[in-house]
């Protein structure tokens, strides 16, 4: 049976890569996506999540709006240098949303249903998760199996401040408000999900077969993000799939070597904003809720998952 998951994201193209993933992978069902603000705002997330869906003719999946700003009502700002100004790389998906957009409530009609089959995928900032939880409970939302967090980094430097990850920074109120409340949580921070290099000769291998209506456009967001890369990190042989990696975790948790740790988040609005701290002395401080981290990742695992399952034809789906 494939694990059903409920998406929390905002493609942006790693988020867009990995929703492709998703639905090009017999071993998960996506049930629901939440689409909010981050790499772009939740008009054009939504926008986005709308087109991926379409091409993939899957109406049954349920598309849910989520928060457009942080907790604190402030703006952060987009990254159109890394995503595009549509999130989408240099592909302008079309302007109006087919199917049905529901309200914040059918959350936790989905949670309802589904349960304990459930797994929670935050790949974006925490916000409409903190939300979920606010309203729900931490009683109802923990009824599901679990929580796969993209955020954070670990003894490792940060990709939007030298300490902090962007989903992190973005809204550190509502990462703590997560961190805390969520049992059975797993974060998958930038200590693996740097890892996630998917080279340009990876992409080619995929564009060899006619096999899913993904694969231009995947060529075509590819090259944009990795050109971005190229500026950001040079001399880097691929970009980073952040989003997809979380979405790996789902069907392969083996990959991964972890530990158990109490995660709080920097508040402040100094260099501690969204710099997620754990306790790494041998002897820990361990008040507080644990969540399991991924510290160490098999690249090869990884890489060879991406190729294949890409490469799929959307028959291969339920
Ligand atoms: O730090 C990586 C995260 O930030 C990913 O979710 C990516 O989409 C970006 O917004
Ligand atoms: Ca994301």
């Amino acid at each position: 049976m494939p694990q059903k998951v409920l998406l929390y994201c905002d493609p942006g193209i790693d988020d867009s890569l990995a929703i492709i993933y998703a639905l090009l992978n017999p071993e998960i069902e996506l049930v629901a996506i939440v689409t909010s603000y981050g790499n772009v705002d939740q008009e054009q997330a939504t926008q986005n999540v709308a087109y991926l869906l379409e091409l993939a003719d899957r109406k049954d999946v349920i598309l849910i709006g989520g928060a457009k700003t942080p907790l604190s009502g402030e703006f952060t700002p987009y990254y159109p240098e890394i995503h595009g100004e549509q999130g989408l790389g240099p592909i302008k998906p079309p302007p109006t949303i087919k199917g049905e957009l529901l309200n914040f409530d059918a959350i936790f009609k989905v949670i309802e249903e589904y349960g304990e089959e459930l797994i929670i995928v935050d790949v974006g900032r925490a916000t409409s998760l903190a939300i979920s939880f606010n309203l729900a409970g931490e009683e109802t939302m923990n009824t599901v199996k679990g929580f796969y967090l993209m955020g954070g980094a670990f003894l490792t430097p940060g990709n939007v401040t030298a300490g902090a990850e962007a989903n992190f920074y973005g809204d550190p109120i509502a990462a703590s408000i997560v961190l805390e409340k969520a049992k059975q949580g797993v974060l998958y921070p930038l200590n693996v999900t740097n890892e996630a290099i998917i080279t340009p000769e990876m992409i080619d291998q995929i564009m060899q077969g006619e096999n899913n209506p993904f694969q231009a456009l995947v060529k075509a967001i590819f090259d944009y993000y990795f050109e971005a890369y190229q500026e950001l990190v040079p001399g880097i042989e691929g970009s980073p799939l952040h989003d997809v990696m979380t979405l790996f975790a789902v069907t392969t948790p083996q990959a991964f070597k972890y530990v158990e740790k109490v995660v709080t988040v920097g508040l402040d609005e100094g260099n501690l904003r969204g710099v997620s701290i754990a306790d790494f002395r041998p002897k820990p401080d361990e008040e507080g809720n644990k969540l399991t981290i991924a510290l160490e990742v098999d690249y090869t695992s990884f890489s060879d998952d991406f190729v294949k399952v890409m490469s799929n034809s959307l028959s291969n789906q339920t």
